[in-house]
């Protein structure tokens, strides 16, 4: 019989650790579902994301890994989607260790190991730290246009 895993996350800025997951779970069974999280649901949450919605779904549809996609819009919808896709694996990295362990009543419940020195937290400050100008750059700005007004007085 043919064994479906689920998964859900954000998956924003796409990155290794994320593929490693996905190259993960798709051993765990023989169908691959990804519950991509909504920019609606993400704002409930505090949670900004750089991509939207349809091309963070539209990245992880395209994996070859993953078999279908479908919109992750609440916290309280996963018992459902358990039942509807007749699940028996719902899988996820372990910084969610416990966390879903209600569902196991219903399905195998797993939690992997998270790939090391990559998040998309962690992509975010280095692209801050990469696009932001440094005072010193900002001062030395200032000095030229001093330089320049003085020029053209
Ligand atoms: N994940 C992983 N290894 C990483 C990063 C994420 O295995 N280095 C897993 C998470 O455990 C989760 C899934 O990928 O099961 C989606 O995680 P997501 O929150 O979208 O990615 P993060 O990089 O953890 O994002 P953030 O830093 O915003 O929490």
């Amino acid at each position: 019989m043919s064994e479906t895993v689920i998964t859900y996350g954000t998956f924003d800025m796409f990155h290794i650790g994320h593929l490693n997951l996905l190259r993960r779970l798709e051993a765990l069974g023989d169908r691959l579902i990804v519950a991509v999280s909504t920019d609606e649901f993400n704002a409930a949450k505090g949670k900004r994301t750089m991509i939207p919605f349809e091309q963070r779904a539209e990245i992880v549809r395209s994996i070859r890994f993953v078999d279908e996609v479908i919109p992750e819009a609440s916290w309280d919808q996963k018992l459902d989607d358990v039942k509807r896709h007749s699940v028996n694996t719902f899988a996820i990295g372990d910084d969610w260790k416990g966390r879903f362990d209600f569902l196991a009543p219903h399905c195998k419940v797993v939690y992997l190991p998270r790939t090391d020195g990559v998040s998309t937290t962690e992509l975010k400050r280095s692209l801050n730290r990469f696009c932001s100008v440094s005072r010193e750059d900002v001062l030395r700005a200032f000095d030229v246009l001093e330089q320049l007004r003085r020029d053209f007085a």
